[in-house]
């Protein structure tokens, strides 16, 4: 059942655990993600980046998901949040149709932008009470990684500052704050590095819930040592792609000859299921819807 994030993140910090926030952008990926919360009995947030809305329309994208959390996932709590929305205009969107949170990622911008685009932001958020995600520092990508291996980039330099966190969040009144703590989006097993203490720093001076992005990749004893460290939400994306991949290939791969599309989705959309309970049960959110 949808209910409001806040109710979701506030019960998840006070219990220690940290819930899962997985990416969709169609029928298949949000039915995963709802089937596994059911079964680990677990709050789960559910979202869209902009490029999955330009894939399948927001009000349809946005139909689906309530559909889906408000029948098969009744039982437990669902949020919807708007990942990485860097365009105003579609943070607008999704604040008015009726989205339970709205990420404004304006860290390639400016401090001083940043801190306008996330405010104004929050101030139109709140009015529809719900809540505003903000981030800062740089959280690196595909196109990140090759700079970082050809030395262009030096990744301390890219990294959330704690004092400067602090300063953010007491000007711009946002709810929940995406950190850069050496994360990067995409799978890159064994190069991420999470900086364990500048993620508690952030957390002691900051007093809001801190959210981890580019969970794809990380060991289970990286995750439970960031909700330690104050980590209430982890995004998940590349995980559900690769496992939904892995399971296409092998199912086309042994039997050619289906040809009802039913028949060549249902074991992806179950390796995507798996794929969520298991990081459900890492993070600690199972048995607590
Ligand atoms: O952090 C980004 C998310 O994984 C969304 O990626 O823009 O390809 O949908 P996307
Ligand atoms: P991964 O694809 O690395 O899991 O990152 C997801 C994410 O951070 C979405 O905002
Ligand atoms: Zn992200």
């Amino acid at each position: 059942m949808i209910v409001p994030i806040k109710q979701i993140i506030n019960k998840a910090r006070q219990g220690r655990y940290a819930v899962g926030a997985f990416n969709t952008s169609n029928l298949e990926i949000t039915l995963a993600i709802i089937r596994a919360a059911v079964k680990q009995k677990s709050p789960v947030i559910i979202q869209t980046s902009e490029s999955a809305i330009d894939y399948s329309n927001l009000a349809i994208i946005f139909s689906i998901m309530t559909t889906v959390a408000n029948t098969i996932g009744r039982a437990v709590p669902i949020a919807i949040h708007l990942d990485h929305g860097k365009n105003t205009k579609i943070v607008r969107e999704c604040i008015n149709i009726g989205y339970n949170s709205v990420h404004m990622d304006a860290s390639d911008k400016d401090y001083a932008t940043n801190i306008h685009l996330s405010k104004t932001m929050a101030k139109l958020a709140h009015q529809k009470k719900i809540w505003i995600q903000a981030e800062l520092g740089s959280i690196l990508g595909k196109e990140g990684m090759v700079k970082l291996e050809t030395g262009e980039i030096n990744m301390k330099d890219l990294l959330t500052d704690p004092y400067q966190a602090e300063d953010f969040v007491e000007k711009t009144q946002v709810d929940t704050l995406a950190v850069a703590v050496g994360t990067i989006h995409g799978h890159f097993r064994g190069i991420e590095k999470v900086d364990q203490v500048r993620l508690k720093k952030i957390s002691q001076l900051v007093n809001i819930p801190i959210v981890l992005h580019g969970g794809s990749g990380l060991s289970p004893q990286t995750f439970k040592q960031a909700i330690k460290n104050g980590v209430s939400v982890i995004n998940i994306d590349t995980n559900l792609r690769l496992a939904f991949k892995k399971a296409l290939q092998n199912t086309v791969a042994k039997e050619g000859d289906i040809v009802d599309p039913r028949k060549t989705l249902n074991p992806a959309t179950e390796a995507m299921q798996k794929e969520v309970e298991k990081m459900m049960r890492i993070f600690g959110s199972y048995n607590k819807a």
